[in-house]
């Protein structure tokens, strides 16, 4: 019962399966955090709606769409007899460019905890159980079954465990998925201080923890350390564990722990009874379309932006046929269908240059062969960088003759068991890239036209060298299935973009964090590497950035709109166990926006090092008309001001001054106030390795 049946059988495409016993039925689990995953047979096709990417979802700031989001997928989950979702992904953006960044929701814990546990809810609000992967510490896919992550304990409890620890405590998930890797020599599927002590004891997980597909080297282990499914899954390990008990390495509580949570699994998970299954893609497509409508992202805006209907617009690039719904391997799932940006254009109140779109449409083909666009819609195979630059100076110039703006598109492919490249056509442009940005802007400007980029990617790129060539940028990540429909109507005003990034966009790769050690990724030996040191410690993300006063491209918490936010009359008050932080944020411009409000605390530096601040509330706020108002009152647990000593194995507040700072992004502060801690407060933890 304790092990995964294998291949599993009862649900095509699923990831897993538990083996029945007896009267007690098996259980079926799948992927994942961007839609369902599910297959079908060559008779039938099953599809599932796919949402916009959890790094787009994060983007939205906005747990209540998220929440939605995870019921939707619970509703879908449980119409195809899934008690399990393998999602949310919870690991930290430490390095910018992680293969499966785009699974996972930021690189902070604070954002990414917050998200999940939404997410989370509304998954298990159907009757399905969430399962936040992968625990813990799991940021890169190169080695990614083998990989020894050295990490400092500091680091590990504010920055890696914080975001579990927030889901789980605020979430409470029915399950959880241990990573592949190792954790400072040993692999987190056979880590009890991890499994039992940390995650137990000292949080109250009361759910079940499964391993990932195959981790670890010791289904033995695994179970002390408080594993109670093995998946997939396999026979062998069945006589393994019973020869394990006959010699009394295994105890018998081991094995009753571990079945009865298997036990509790499935009956919180009941099946749908007859008239209860609902499978309703097309109110779900319209929350695919609401969802990545708010995590659409405006990088910059020189008035390019919005656009009129009626608009002539030149699309240049291949991503407009080659459109990137989401990133590969278990984080992409099958929706009846991709609105490509091309398809999303030509059905908006925009005009397409048919002319141009049909060469890039032809070009892809002829390059592809006819069989590939099908596969890339099925993320069955990875888009190479092909060449962008197909449209010689003087066609470009007559485009630029014949319509009123420029759209250039740039994809970026991401997904499970590699990591992205700081190369040319990866994390910098490649060359046909750079030539296609140089001659469109200066055929379209030369003639008073304005060029607009779409960054249709699933992760950061570089940005520094390029952007000052055109005059607007819109990011869309990897939007799901509704993605041409929802850039059409961010481009024309329809949807006011009211995303912010939840990760940091670097000048240039040296600037990272990881990237100015080779130490830090991905690892030694740098061929093949067996461990990976966590040298940036706690300075992760724009925890770096701040500290070490290195400029990024786009700061953490970024993002532009087509209106104005203004923030006033900020009140702190400091109460017994919060403070309370109020504000009002108005709308200023011409246009209806949300604005996401956002409060960073810094911290006094007493014994311990900290960083320059850290975020500890947001808010998105509604739809707010010009002119009108929010009151803004977000609420701060002191205990939540803490720092982790490892020394006293506590969190500590230290006493002093603490800074409050409140704002449209972590560096475009616009009220500053201030409290006090007299005291410092100690709470010592449970779980001492
Ligand atoms: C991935 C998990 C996934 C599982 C089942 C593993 O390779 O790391 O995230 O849930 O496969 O598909």
């Amino acid at each position: 019962m304790i092990v995964g049946v294998g291949v599993p059988r009862e649900v095509p495409g699923a990831g897993g399966e538990t083996r029945s016993v007896g009267a007690i039925r098996a259980i079926s689990l799948t992927d994942g955090p961007s839609g369902v995953r599910i297959e079908g047979t060559a008779e039938k096709w099953y599809y599932a709606t796919a949402f916009p990417a959890p790094i787009m979802l994060a983007s939205t700031w906005n747990p209540d769409i998220v929440e939605a989001v995870g019921r939707a997928m619970g509703e879908e989950a449980k119409y195809y007899n899934i008690s399990v979702l393998l999602a949310p992904g919870l690991n930290i953006h430490r390095h910018p460019l992680c293969g499966r960044n785009f699974e996972y929701y930021s690189e902070d814990p604070l954002l990414a905890g917050m998200m999940a546990a939404s997410f989370i809810r509304g998954v298990q609000s159907t009757g399905v159980a969430a399962t936040p992967k992968h625990f813990v510490a799991n940021d890169q896919e190169t080695n990614r079954t083998t990989i020894d992550t050295i990490v400092s304990e500091r680091a590990l409890r504010e920055i890696y465990l914080k975001a579990f620890e927030i889901a789980i405590k605020t979430g409470r998930p029915w399950a959880l998925m241990t990573s592949y890797n190792k954790l400072n020599g040993k692999y987190t599927s056979q880590n009890e201080w991890l499994l039992t002590k940390v995650l137990r004891e000292e949080w109250g997980f009361d759910g079940l923890v499964m391993t990932d597909w195959g981790a670890g080297d010791n289904p033995v282990e695994q179970i002390k350390a408080g594993v109670d499914l093995i998946m997939p899954g396999s026979d062998e390990f069945i006589p393994w564990l019973l020869e394990a008990y006959k010699h009394g390495v295994l105890h018998i509580s081991h094995i009753d722990r571990a079945a009865r949570r298997v036990l509790e699994l499935i009956e919180r998970t009941r099946p749908a009874r007859e008239g209860e299954k609902r499978l309703d893609l097309e109110a779900h497509a319209k929350l695919a379309y609401e969802a990545a409508a708010e995590g659409v992202v405006l990088l910059k805006n020189n008035g390019a932006l919005p656009l009129k209907p009626g608009t002539k617009v030149a699309v240049f690039g291949t991503g407009q046929v080659e459109t990137l719904k989401s990133g590969m391997g278990s984080g992409h799932n099958h929706p009846p269908y991709t609105i490509t940006i091309l398809d999303g254009l030509k059905a908006s109140d925009l005009v397409v240059d048919e002319e141009l779109s049909s060469k890039y449409y032809n070009y892809v083909l002829q390059v592809r062969g006819s069989e590939f666009l099908n596969k890339l819609y099925k993320c069955e195979i990875k888009p190479e960088p092909i060449r962008q630059d197909i449209v010689s100076e003087e066609e470009v110039a007559k485009y630029a003759e014949r319509n009123d703006v420029a759209l250039v598109v740039i994809t970026r492919i991401s997904g499970e068991g590699w990591d992205r490249r700081v190369e040319k056509g990866d994390f910098y442009l490649d060359d046909s890239e750079a030539r296609l940005i140089d001659v469109v802007s200066s055929k379209f400007h030369e003639r008073g036209k304005r060029v607009i980029v779409v960054l249709n990617i699933a992760g950061p790129i570089e940005v520094a060298s390029w952007r000052d060539k055109v005059d607007a940028i819109l990011l869309i990540w990897l939007p799901g299935q509704e993605a041409g429909r929802v850039l059409a109507d961010a481009l024309l005003g329809r949807i006011n973009p009211s995303g912010k990034l939840p990760i940091t966009f670097p000048k240039d790769w040296k600037d990272t964090p990881v990237g100015r050690d080779p130490r830090c990724y991905p690892g030694l030996p740098a061929e093949n590497p067996r461990y990976v040191v966590y040298c940036e410690d706690i300075y992760v993300g724009y925890r770096y950035y701040d500290t070490f006063d290195v400029e990024p491209a786009y700061e953490f918490g970024y993002g532009l709109s087509y209106t104005k936010f203004e923030y006033r009359n900020l009140v702190v008050e400091k109460r017994d166990v919060e403070v309370v932080v109020k504000f009002d944020v108005v709308n200023v411009g011409a246009y209806p926006g949300k604005e996401v409000a956002q409060v960073y605390i810094r911290a006094p530096r007493v014994k311990l090092e900290k960083p320059f601040q850290e975020l500890k509330g947001f808010k998105k706020t509604r739809l707010l008309q010009p002119g009108e108002v929010e009151h803004v009152e977000i609420k701060i647990p002191i205990r939540e001001l803490a720092s982790y000593d490892p020394a006293r194995r506590a969190w500590v507040v230290e006493p002093g001054l603490y800074q409050v700072r409140v704002g449209s992004s972590s560096r475009d502060v616009r009220l500053v106030g201030s409290f006090t801690v007299d005291q410092e407060l100690v709470f010592h933890v449970v779980a001492v390795s």
